[in-house]
């Protein structure tokens, strides 16, 4: 089986790159997949969410470098490699 890998693009959504996917809403449901690699909007401003359809380059998006929150180390994964 082939590895599964989530790219988190720089200012851009997380890209899925691997077929033995499959994307489902809360309750369960799979949405259907139009083409592989999936990308997830992580911008909030796709229309086709969970999907991203480009509206992050339009807005300019500008993600944070790292996951901030209780219990969230705020640092870039490039930071954590070597721990
Ligand atoms: S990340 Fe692309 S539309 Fe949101």
């Amino acid at each position: 089986m082939t590895m599964t890998t989530i790219h988190v693009r720089k200012n851009g959504p997380y890209r899925i790159e691997g077929e033995d996917v499959k994307v489902v809403d809360w309750d369960g449901n799979e949405y259907s997949v139009a083409r592989y690699p999936i990308a997830l909007c992580r911008c909030g401003g796709s229309t086709t969410k969970p999907f991203c359809d480009g509206t992050h380059s339009r807005t300019g998006f500008q993600a944070a470098e790292a996951a901030v929150g209780p219990g969230a180390e705020d640092r870039p994964a490039k930071d954590t490699k070597d721990q």
